[in-house]
């Protein structure tokens, strides 16, 4: 060790107190200092950048609620139903533990799209960022298993015919699709197994969630965040230490997400619960309408605009793929879509054919929806497969700001 770091450590035990004590045998607290309070954030961040800690925050409570239902919840077909139902009505409090997790699962992929979306109008997948874009999608892999095992877990009507249609969808794969099915659901309709297999997938992967969140935040801190003007700080004036300036404006957007979060569950909680859910499960009667909740409708749009069973589901599951190779299919040297005048109004018409998907879904892809299905499915290809790659060539001569300091939207 050199003289100036062993001076530093002798330094370090010299001073007084619990805390230069611990930091001395365990550098936790010079850590928290140097990537939390002091770390240098760029000065223009907008409210998008807030999502991330509210998708952190959000993260935490479903953790700490799902732990006190998964207490009071029992995983049998004959026992799930009614288990829920004691914490509705017996269990003290029950009822607001429950709405809590239900409608942070909504909640949270609310959030998880905006900040996904922000990453892709911003440009926040391109190098040196490519291991914080994948981590990412690998959270969104994770997360979307985690909430569809979730959804099943009350065993009501859409829980059972859920899994029996995702069943039927896997089944659908040549070859080995009948046995992922059976493997998956643990026998040739859901039904015990498949529950025991749903809540214990449920709780490991909620705990691996928060895991690959650290991955993510330490991958965000060796390259710093990108900004809405797409360049990188070029010095001291263009960035701001974390605390307080990021630690006040993200409590503001916390307390904002939080009374909207209060607002549904307080006011309208039947906008995340589904009637035909109240309804316990019936494996001899089908209802009318199998839908799954609104965050898969889009990809659900894709399965059913695609006329072959098995071509919907690599569509669905391709919408997904695709997402991984973003940062090589971008060809640009240039960021943020405030520069790119073709790629922003393509963005645009992105998030369009999304939600425009997402309608599909709800109405099953008949008569125009069908047609309508169609055209998004291609245009969201399109826009990765053909738009990134090549409007580079057709974005010529953009002059961007010299700095942030000096940039505009500042
Ligand atoms: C459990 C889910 C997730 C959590 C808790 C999470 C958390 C965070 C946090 C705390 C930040 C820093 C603050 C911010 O920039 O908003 C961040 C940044 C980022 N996240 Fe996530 N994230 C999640 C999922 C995703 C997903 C699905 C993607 C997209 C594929 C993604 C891509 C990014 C990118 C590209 C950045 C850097 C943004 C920039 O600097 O411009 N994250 N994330």
């Amino acid at each position: 060790m050199t003289d100036e770091g062993s001076r530093d450590r002798q330094d370090r035990q010299e001073k007084t107190g619990v805390l230069p004590w611990l930091d001395a045998r365990l550098p936790v607290v010079s850590a928290f200092r140097r990537e939390y309070v002091e770390y240098r954030t760029p000065r223009n961040l907008n409210g998008l950048w807030n999502f991330g800690a509210i998708l952190t925050v959000v993260l935490l409570v479903m953790l700490a609620t799902g732990i006190f239902l998964a207490i009071h919840y029992t995983p049998t077909a004959a026992g799930a139903f009614a288990s829920i139902e004691a914490i509705e009505r017996q269990v003290p409090s029950g009822w607001l533990l429950r709405s809590i997790h239900v409608t942070g699962a909504s909640m949270f992929l609310a959030a998880l799209y905006i900040h996904l979306f922000r990453g892709l109008y911003y440009g926040s997948y391109k190098a040196p960022r490519e291991m914080l874009w994948l981590t990412g999608l690998v959270l969104l892999a994770m997360v979307m298993f985690t909430a569809f095992a979730g959804y099943v877990l009350p065993w009501g009507q859409m829980s059972y015919w859920g899994a029996d249609v995702a069943g039927k969808a896997v089944d659908a794969i040549p070859g080995i699709g009948p046995w992922l099915e059976h493997f998956l659901q643990g026998g040739d309709a859901p039904g015990d197994v498949s529950l025991h297999r749903f809540f214990i997938l449920h709780m490991v992967l909620a705990f691996a969630v928060l895991g690959v969140v650290g991955v993510h935040v330490a991958a965000l801190h060796v390259t710093g965040s990108n900004n809405p003007l797409g360049i990188e700080p070029k010095g001291p004036r263009d960035t701001v230490p974390f605390h307080p300036y990021y630690t006040s404006k993200d409590a503001l957007g916390l307390i904002l997400f939080a009374l909207l979060f209060a607002v549904v569950v307080f006011f309208l909680p039947n906008v995340v619960f589904e009637a035909e859910n109240f309804r316990p499960a019936n494996p001899l009667h089908t209802p009318a309408d199998i839908e799954p909740e609104w965050y898969f409708l889009p990809f659900y749009g894709i399965l059913q605009s695609v006329p072959s069973k098995f071509g919907g589901l690599l569509a669905s599951v391709g919408a997904i793929l695709v997402l991984f190779l973003v940062p090589w299919l971008d060809r640009s040297p240039i960021r943020s879509a405030r520069f790119r005048p073709l790629y922003r109004v393509g963005m645009g018409v992105l998030v369009v054919c999304f939600i425009l998907l997402g309608f599909v879904g709800r109405h099953h892809a008949q008569g125009g929806w069908m047609i309508a299905g169609r055209i998004a499915v291609v245009y969201y290809f399109a826009h990765f497969l053909v738009l990134l790659p090549l409007s580079a060539r057709w974005e010529r001569g953009v002059v961007l700001p010299e700095s942030i300091a000096g940039g505009r939207g500042v």
